[in-house]
């Protein structure tokens, strides 16, 4: 064709990246990879070895070891054996060598590019303008703190040996978000790529290597799933990262249920593309390109729920039709291919499947006639439309490029349907009216909002999921949280077992009046005493056996009615962190005002010297938690593009308590007092061995204008109380303070909606001991954080 027809026809021309270097950099290895462990090249010992396929065409690249069991010990022996040097580094040192690490990616960065491309069948457009820089912003960032990490944490201290298992949709990219905030704290890692895309993360090996980072710091062990729960199951290791299906993380929940691991789970999603009337359509179209387009759609925040209002979604879907049609899809390595090929058969087999459902449901399925490549695993971009919100097409995560299309008439509907999924990864909104806009965005459950804009990402600012997306950020400040521990907290002994209930002595109500009984306490439910639905009550003693008074015996049922209670309570949830801080304030006050009579009744189970402690600490642990109340502020970051993302510190919702036994005022207000600071409500099971001050509790609320609901007491035994409350959907998160079976109990029940659990791991913790027992590592586990991405200029 000569350049004047061209000019005619406007067609494109193939326009080839080269893979000679990536193809010669296969030939090196012979094209067969071994695992890389203690900074070497290690064969697996089983001998067994898995391709990893071009999915655009379907060739061989690469012959891949298959880890189990005896590699992933050699890697966490590996990486033990590294831990304490460089743990001990100088902050500066290990900043130095992720700056190495950072400037290697940027001098491999096509290499990189084009491997990511062959293995995981993503435009070489993508893994070449985002997936790589960001990976070297990563290292850059990461570097940056690493130098700092003593200036700006207090004794940060790294969890130890770290498992991450990451999935193929973003292979380098994920395992820069994994490593470099482990490596900056001090961790020591060993990651398992995705079965499927392993390459880069053996040339990130050689990277490793090549910046001379000591062995056994960084170890990556390739494998299938076996592999990756083998690492998770491994004993030696202290905390796992994952990546992946919600499916596989509830698994890894349970999994790790029994073990002191700590826990971070980035999961799947059924994000929400919210275009409002007043929207720049033509911008909200472009953005949906990105939202859902991007990555063939294999994208955990894709925006594949498209919400439109009613009014506009005609002229909406036929604009998104006309962009559709000149999307072009076809060979990755091609820099004029905007669509590239699914990662594997079996994911192409499972978006087939699901469309095919979502049709059956009543869908209508529109494709651009566009032709296929004949070899390879390609979907053409589809968008469905008439979609029911309750069908499985929008309701499950399809992972590809179809999007899913709905209308909603008010902001308030858009709000219901944006959050009628099981998940809260990401969201956007299209409208010009910015106060619209950002009150939407603090209405919807994820934990990231674009406002005018899509799947912006950045270092600085933390991506993570709200609900059965997950928890725990990747990135900023909060994604290094992930890594560390207080010092005093790893180092701290394990509390002796709990007391086991008496046997049940258990009475009908009615006939607990004895004279000898100082008290008879029920339950606080909806800022209202209640009776117990069991009718019984149980007798609490002092150590040496006298009875101190009775106790409602709580079940199954109360537990539901404070869940309601907690869930209702609004007045609470909406309150400004000024009147949040005025009520903590006053109950403060309460305190003090009835302090000696609180103490004396204390006495009678925790002796006078406590009980006086108890109650003085109390008061001042209620202050701190009054001043944090309007201070314990999100930041603002300013990713390198013209957006601000606005960190906000959100409450996590409605959170059961386990409350310490050993110390029952302190115990209960030092977990209650900042769950209330940070605005959320509160179901709490007081200390089974004072449960009587229950009854000093309500009258303290109920003295100091705190909205009823906002803290809800269901007295009874925490082995019957626990179930009803970990297992219950309506329960955000459980905080689960006692000994090392009821923490296990409490993590394993709660994998039903992949709940926050944060526990004591058994150990004892000094609750008169200020400089621990109160401050931002309570404040930092009621809340989670919501970044909100808001662009500037013309
Ligand atoms: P997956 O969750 O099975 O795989 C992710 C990683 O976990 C891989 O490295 C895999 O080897 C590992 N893994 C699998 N089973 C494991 C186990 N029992 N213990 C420890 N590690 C284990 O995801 P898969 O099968 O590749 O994709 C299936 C669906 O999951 C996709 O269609 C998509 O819906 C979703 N997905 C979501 C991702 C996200 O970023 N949210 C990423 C990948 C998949």
């Amino acid at each position: 064709m000569s350049i004047a027809e061209k000019f005619v026809t406007m067609e494109y021309g193939p326009a080839p990246e080269d893979p000679k270097e990536a193809q010669l950099w296969l030939d090196r290895h012979g094209r067969k990879f071994n695992h890389f462990i203690a900074g070497e090249w290690q064969a697996p010992p089983a001998g067994e070895y898995f391709d990893t396929v071009d999915p655009s065409t379907g060739e061989i690249l690469a012959s891949i070891a298959q880890g189990s069991s005896p590699d992933i010990e050699a890697a966490v022996r590996a990486a033990r054996a590294a831990f304490p040097k460089w743990r001990a580094l100088k902050p500066h040192l290990r900043a130095r060598y992720l700056y190495n690490l950072a400037r290697l990616v940027q001098k491999h960065s096509r290499l990189l590019a084009v491997l990511e491309t062959m293995d995981n069948g993503k435009p070489i457009r993508e893994s070449r303008d985002i997936d790589i820089p960001l990976v070297a912003r990563h290292f850059y960032y990461h570097a940056g703190w690493a130098q700092l990490l003593d200036q700006e944490f207090s004794q940060p201290e790294p969890c130890g040996v770290v498992g991450q298992i990451i999935p193929w949709n973003f292979p380098l990219l994920m395992l820069a978000w994994k490593i470099a905030p482990a490596l900056a704290t001090g961790n020591t890692v060993v990651l398992k790529p995705a079965e499927f895309t392993p390459l880069t993360a053996l040339a990130f090996a050689g990277l490793c290597q090549e910046a001379g980072i000591p062995a056994g710091v960084v170890n990556i062990v390739t494998g299938d799933g076996s592999t990756g729960e083998a690492l998770v199951k491994h004993p030696d290791v202290d905390k796992i990262a994952f990546t992946g299906s919600t499916e596989v993380g509830r698994a890894i929940r349970a999994a790790t249920a029994s073990s002191h691991k700590r826990l971070s789970l980035e999961l799947g999603g059924k994000s929400p593309f919210i275009v409002f009337d007043d929207a720049d359509l033509d911008s909200a179209v472009e953005g949906l390109v990105d939202g859902i387009w991007f990555n063939q759609g294999q994208v955990c925040c894709a925006g594949s729920r498209l919400l439109m209002q009613e009014s506009i979604a005609e002229v909406l879907i036929s604009k998104i039709r006309d962009r559709m049609n000149t999307l072009r899809i076809g060979p990755p390595l091609d820099k004029a291919i905007d669509i590239g090929a699914i990662v594997a058969r079996v994911q192409l087999e499972r978006i087939e499947r699901l469309v095919a459902q979502g049709v059956a449901e009543g869908a209508t399925c529109w494709q651009p006639q566009v032709a296929l490549p004949s070899r390879g695993f390609y979907f053409p971009p589809t968008i469905l439309s008439n979609v029911h919100p309750s069908s499985i097409v929008a309701q499950q995560e399809i992972f590809g490029p179809v999007l899913a299309a709905m209308t909603f008439r008010t902001p308030k509907e858009a709000v219901e349907l944006a959050n009628n999924t099981v998940y809260g990864l990401a969201s956007c909104i299209w409208s010009e009216n910015i106060n619209v806009a950002l009150h939407v965005a603090a209405q919807i459950k994820a934990g990231v909002v674009w406002v005018n804009c899509t799947n912006l990402f950045d270092a600085a600012c933390g991506f993570g999921g709200y609900r059965e997306s997950g928890y725990g950020r990747e990135g900023g400040r909060e994604g290094l949280l992930e890594y560390m521990e207080p010092k005093w907290f790893k180092h701290a002994p394990k509390l002796s077992a709990a007391v086991a209930p008496p046997a049940l002595e258990s009475r009908e109500w009615a006939e607990s009046n004895s004279p000898s009984i100082d008290r008879t306490v029920k339950l606080y439910i909806g800022g209202k005493q209640a009776r117990p639905d069991s009718g019984y009550s149980m007798q609490v003693r002092s150590p040496d056996g006298r009875i101190l008074g009775e106790a409602s015996l709580g079940n199954r049922k109360d537990i539901r009615n404070a869940v309601e209670a907690a869930r209702k309570a609004e007045s609470w949830t909406k309150a400004t962190a000024h009147s949040r801080a005025q009520v903590l304030y006053y109950c403060a006050e309460n305190l003090t005002l009835r302090s000696d009579e609180i103490a004396r009744w204390l006495a009678g189970a925790v002796g006078e010297q406590q009980a006086r402690h108890e109650v003085e600490l109390g008061v001042q642990r209620i202050f701190s938690y009054a001043a944090w109340a309007d201070k314990f502020d999100g930041a603002v970051h300013n990713p390198p593009f013209r957006n601000i993302a606005i960190a906000m510190n959100e409450p996590i919702g409605t959170v059961g308590v386990i409350s310490p036994s050993e110390t029952p005022l302190l115990g209960f207000l030092s977990l209650v007092m900042p769950l209330l600071a940070a605005g959320n409500t509160v179901i709490a099971v007081p200390s089974e061995k004072y449960p009587l001050i229950t009854a000093d509790l309500y009258q303290l609320f109920d003295t100091s204008d705190l909205p009823g609901g906002a803290v809800n007491i269901v007295t009874g035994y925490v082995s019957q109380l626990l179930k009803p409350l970990a297992e219950h959907d309506d329960v955000d998160a459980i905080w689960c303070y006692g000994d090392d079976a009821t923490v296990a109990s409490a993590k394993a029940m709660s994998t039903g909606n992949l709940k926050q659990v944060w526990t004591n791991e058994g150990r004892a913790i000094d609750w008169f001991d200020s400089s621990i027992a109160e401050g931002r590592w309570f404040l930092e586990h009621a809340t989670q954080v919501k970044n909100i991405w808001v662009p500037y200029g013309e």
